[in-house]
Order: C-alpha cells, then structure tokens, then sequence
C-alpha cells in the first residue's frame, strides 16, 4: 500500500518549520526533494570510494568506476533503454537536448529542413533549436495548443510535412502538467521520416516511461525533479542513432585514441565507444550514485502507485480550488490528462505576490511563466503560481494549501 506518510519519514527536510509553519513543498516540478537513501548514498561515496572513473586501476577507481557503470545500468532498465549504450549522462534536461542540437541537428539538417516544436515547450526545446536554426538556417514550426493547454492534434497533423526532420515534444508539460500522447505523436513522426525528441522532465519522475514503447528517438530527463541530485541528466538515444552522431564536446574520456602526425602535425583522433563517446571530462560520478539511489527508491515504490497518488492529489485540489472564488485554474479539470501540476492566478494579485504570501504559510510554490513563455501567451496571461505535487504530499497539505489561498482571498 503505497502511504505518502510513510514516505515522509524519509526526507529530513520535511521536518523543517517556515516562517513557524510546518513546511509544505508543492515547487516538485522545479525540483524535488530528496529522501535520505539518496543522501546516504552520495555521503557514503564520498566517504569510501572517491576517485576519478575509467582512468586508473586502483582500487578506488575501479569501485568508483563500477558504481558508475552500474548508474547507466538502472538508468537504463528504468527507462526500458535496450541496453546502457543507449544512457548518456549529462547535467541535465537542458544539456541532453543541446546534445541533440549539436551533435545531429548541427549535422543532419540542411537549410530546406523543418523542426517542429510545441507552443507549450519549455525553453529549453525551443531555444537550442531557434540558435541552431540561425547557423544552419532551417525552420522553427510550432504545433499550436488549445485553450485548456492540451496540444492541438489537428495543428500538428498540418505541420507534419515531409519537410520535418524532427518533432520536439515535451511529454508533460511543465506548465499544466498536460500528459502528451508521445506514443501516437511518434508513429506519425516515423511515418513521415522524421526523428522524436521527447523532453522527459517532468514525465519520468511521474509516471512509468518505457522508450521501446513510446518509440522516440530521444528522451531528455534530469535527476534532480526525481529525487536524485542536481547535476546529473540522462539523455536516451537508440543505438543506431547515437552511433552515426558526432560527439558534443571534445576532451578526455570521450576518445579512443589521439595520435599525433610527425610529418602532417596534425592530431588523428577517433572516438570512444557508447556512451563514454558522449560524456567528456570527469564526470558527475557522484551523481550518478545519487541518481541509482534515487531510481532504486522510486522503483520500490512503483511508478503506477506515484502515478495514481498524485493523480488523486491532483483531483482532490482541482476540487477544492472550486471553493476559492478569486483563483483561476488554467488546463484541463480532468486530472486523468495531466500530472500533478496545477498553474493558477488569484484575482488582484501578482503571481509573485501569491507565491511570497503562500510563503508566510511555510508553502513553496513557482510563480512567472516557468520557462514557458509561448504557452502563457497562447493561455492570454502573463504569469502564473504553480503547484505541483509529489510522492510526499498529502490531501491534508492541499486542505492547508486551500485555506490559505482562502485568506490571502480576502487581503483584498
Ligand atoms: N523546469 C523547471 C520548472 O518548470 C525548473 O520549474
């Protein structure tokens, strides 16, 4: 039986009182929490098995080099990934989809091409794509979205043309908490030619994501929105893919050999094999521990029972919001589309306002547009509060949420 108390237990900083009110978390689409296995586990790294990974062959390296190997492996099977080749480790979502822009965009799309994106994108899959296109000189299109913030299915169907060399989809949007229906989106993508990028942020914390599945070409995810520590991001790519695409950056680690010409004086260097091929530097080997322990914790909860508890957070406020006169809800009222993110405005208040009188309660929540720009203006405001909930919170944290947003109500 899945218990939010019980799960509560595990992260200290929920014991924290703010502004003498016991702290209410509702900001898990930025990031997460993060329960004290992870902690431990990142603690106990550092306290027994530090070293540099894939470079020496003493005995910290090589337990140090297991451990990090062994991240790829659960990042992997927890994404049903064919195999650790296909698990690169990056800083984050952000990094993982300017991975794809530089390392196949800069190389695969020709003036004449067309990359499609959503209005309701993050920045991050909008912006790498808008600085490529400037250099290489192909199309931005956006798919347009309906007023309660679900993708418009008809407009993307239009944009499809045989000119799209690549769909940029988020799979949940980090705005509404709109599920999108990758799956679909992506055999038509396939059946026109062209690639999936799915932005994985604000799903795979959420709900069970298997690539073999959904059958996109990417996904883009970041360990710090599912318990794991900052820093640390996986992009998933299919192997045949990965393998034809130039590196991202240049240095240690990601070759197989530079060697140097004496008559030319020029360096002949070929690249290591997958996935090290992408990862230069020393990496976040501290991260990915975290990042195992992270997916361990969400394993042994199972990802159907996170998906149905915040689902039923997410009904139960949407219900309750109904009571507060002056707030506005934005996106669909029927929790079955969406994740636990709800965005919303109190009449006569700045969203900023909100979220610092919300503050005064010890409850975090987002406010401004949430990297989100395009979709705000598609939904005619400039900002929003957001709350969005995860496996620690509570109906009574939404009882005491509602309350407060009752009072603030009646500041006016
Ligand atoms: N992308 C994160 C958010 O939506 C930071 O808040």
């Amino acid at each position: 039986m899945f218990d939010p108390y019980k799960v509560r237990e595990d992260f200290p900083i929920l014991k924290r009182k703010i502004n003498n009110h016991p702290l209410i978390y509702f900001d898990n689409a930025a990031t997460s929490q993060k329960p004290r296995q992870v902690i431990e586990a990142v603690k106990e790294f550092y306290e027994k098995h530090n070293a540099n990974v894939h470079r020496a062959v003493h005995t910290l390296s090589m337990e140090a080099t297991e451990l990090y190997e062994e991240a790829h492996e659960e990042a992997a099977k927890f994404i049903g990934a064919k195999s650790m080749e296909e698990i690169v480790f990056v800083r984050g979502t952000t990094e993982a989809i300017n991975l794809v822009a530089y390392s196949w965009g800069l190389h695969n799309l020709k003036r004449e091409d067309e990359v499609l994106a959503t209005l309701m994108e993050h920045h991050s899959n909008i912006v790498p794509w808008e600085i490529l296109s400037k250099i290489k000189g192909f199309k931005v299109k956006y798919v347009d979205v309906n007023l309660d913030g679900t993708l418009n299915y008809e407009s993307l169907k239009e944009f499809l043309t045989p000119k799209v060399k690549l769909v940029c989809i988020t799979h949940v949007s980090n705005v509404t908490g709109v599920i999108n229906d990758v799956k679909t989106i992506a055999k038509l993508a396939h059946e026109n030619g062209a690639l999936v990028l799915v932005d994985g942020a604000q799903s795979v914390p959420h709900m069970p994501v298997n690539v073999q599945d959904l059958d996109c070409d990417f996904l883009a995810f970041s360990g710090h929105k599912m318990l794991g520590p900052t820093g640390i991001g996986v992009l998933y790519g299919k192997r045949e893919i990965l393998e034809k695409m130039e590196p991202f950056h240049g240095g240690g680690e990601m070759i197989r050999e530079v060697s140097f010409n004496h008559e030319t004086r020029r360096c002949k260097i070929s690249w290591n094999e997958l996935p090290w091929k992408f990862e230069a530097g020393t990496p976040d080997v501290c991260g990915a521990v975290g990042l195992t322990a992270a997916i361990r914790y969400l394993k042994a909860l199972g990802m159907d029972n996170v998906k149905t508890h915040e689902c039923d957070l997410t009904e139960y406020a949407l219900k309750r919001l109904k009571e507060c006169l002056k707030v506005t809800v934005y996106g669909p009222y029927d929790a079955s589309l969406k994740c636990g993110i709800i965005p919303f405005n109190v009449e006569g208040f700045n969203s900023h306002d909100v979220a610092l009188l919300l503050d005064s309660y010890g409850i975090m929540i987002r406010s401004g547009f949430h990297c989100a720009q395009p979709l705000h203006q598609k939904l005619r405001i400039s900002s929003s509060a957001r709350a969005s909930f995860y496996i620690y919170n509570t109906r009574e944290e939404v009882d005491r949420f509602v309350e407060a947003l009752k009072e603030i109500e009646q500041t006016l």
